[in-house]
């Protein structure tokens, strides 16, 4: 991606900073993030909202993405919104003062505790994804004498995946109220009749990693319908649109994700036409974006331990990282691009097996990835990795997480520091 190069030495550049000096200085396993590329990211998703929709909006960057202090410092001083999944990413954000109305709150099974400080902090929304939920909400709001905004979480019946969609009949979710069925239409009656909720608008989001516009075009069309139907049945004109986040990114060279501007132009676009027909208001747009504010901007820097050959077979390149800082190609098979940033100059002329260091088999990287010729004591580059990587990261095998610096203006600066051993048992009795 566009902050990536080789430097004079051979040497893999990110950021305008080496990163084999950065292995050095901090150790590896090492997660390195680009502020200005997630800056860029956040402006520009905000700005298209102003540029292309007129209702008014607010881009919620999904922090479940990456999350830390930092990042919630940063989507503060761009001035976006936030979209948090549990008290410990709400716990997070109000660390670093973040303001609490700009703050979407989710989750299928909010716990009392997690509700109780969500509407105490006052966040802007909280998604209602159950009947039950909807209860619960309405007696601690009363509890907390507040009144709780709240949006529902709707399932539209569109399965989207990298490279197509289909409008199922009935979708198999556990999130959510179903369109079909009257059972969203029912959760709407239920949400106006208890005293203490605001009834504020509905939410979706069909899925991650998408590339189409099609699918996000098609959702939004089935939302606004949906709000269309509620305000001739009820008379009742739901404010909010929430459309969720799922914009793909590159990963690998064969990804062609479509740009967010053409995005936000052909959702703002076809809003507008359904408005205009229904007679509704333009709706108040919310999306949430989590892995392409962040994914482009961050990679992991590892140290090369062990090359085994098995001959005829495959040639294994051992990290000293792997499913424990990256589970993503153990989950769902994910690829990635690497490369040897001591040896960036250098052609990749060999096809190896990214390994990782934990006791089971499946702790792998990526197959058949292209690499320069690898040594050990090489530093190995996994490109892409600022989503879903940090905040996936798990202590199996007691591995220590790694530290978290960030790059702004050639420099570096340490957001998370590496775990120490005492960190591990810091929790045992
Ligand atoms: N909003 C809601 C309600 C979501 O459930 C998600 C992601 C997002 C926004 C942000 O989606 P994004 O823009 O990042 O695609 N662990 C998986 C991704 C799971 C995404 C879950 N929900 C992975 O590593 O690919």
């Amino acid at each position: 991606s566009s902050n990536l190069s080789v430097g004079k030495n051979g040497h893999l550049v990110f950021a305008g900073v080496d990163t084999v000096s950065l292995a050095e200085e901090y150790g590896t396993p090492l997660y390195v993030m680009d502020e200005a590329m997630i800056r860029t990211n956040m402006g520009q998703f905000r700005d298209s909202v102003e540029q292309y929709y007129h209702g008014g909006g607010l881009v919620c960057y999904a922090s479940k993405a990456f999350s830390c202090k930092e990042i919630y410092r940063i989507a503060k001083s761009e001035q976006i919104g936030i979209d948090v999944v549990s008290i410990g990413e709400l716990y997070t954000a109000m660390s670093v003062e973040f303001p609490a109305e700009k703050i979407c709150y989710h989750g299928n099974n909010k716990t009392e505790e997690e509700l109780n400080l969500a509407i105490e902090y006052g966040v802007g929304w909280i998604v209602a994804d159950s009947f039950s939920e909807l209860e619960l909400l309405n007696r601690i709001a009363g509890e907390q004498r507040k009144n709780v905004k709240v949006l529902l979480r709707l399932t539209p019946g569109i399965e989207a995946h990298t490279h197509s969609f289909i409008q199922t009949g009935q979708i198999d979710s556990k999130f959510g109220f179903t369109i079909q069925f009257g059972t969203a239409m029912e959760a709407v009656k239920q949400a106006l009749a208890l005293p203490n909720l605001l009834l504020d608008g509905v939410h979706c989001h069909i899925g991650s990693q998408i590339f189409e516009i099609d699918p996000f075009v098609h959702a939004a069309e089935v939302i606004l319908s949906f709000i269309a139907q509620v305000k001739d049945e009820l008379g009742y004109e739901l404010h909010t649109m929430n459309l969720g986040g799922g914009f793909g990114i590159r990963y690998v060279p064969a990804d062609q994700p479509a740009a967010y501007r053409s995005y936000m132009e052909q959702v703002s676009k076809k809003v507008k036409e359904i408005v205009a027909e229904k007679g509704l208001t333009l709706p108040f747009i919310i999306l949430e974006p989590g892995r392409s504010i962040v994914g482009a901007a961050g990679i992991t820097l590892y140290r090369v331990g062990g090359i085994k050959e098995i001959p005829g077979v495959r040639k294994y390149v051992s990290v000293d990282g792997g499913m424990t800082d990256n589970p993503r190609y153990a989950l769902y098979g994910s690829e990635y691009d690497f490369i040897l940033a001591n040896k960036a100059g250098e052609e990749k002329v060999d096809t190896v097996t990214v390994a990782g260091r934990c006791c089971e088999s499946g702790d792998l990287l990526g197959k058949d990835v292209a690499l320069q010729n690898a040594q050990i004591g090489d530093i190995l580059a996994s490109c892409a990795t600022g989503a879903y990587n940090y905040s996936m990261a798990s202590h199996y095998n007691r591995v220590r997480k790694p530290a978290v610096v960030m790059l702004r203006d050639e420099k570096a600066r340490l957001i998370v520091r590496r775990e120490t051993l005492n960190d591990l048992i810091s929790c045992d009795l």
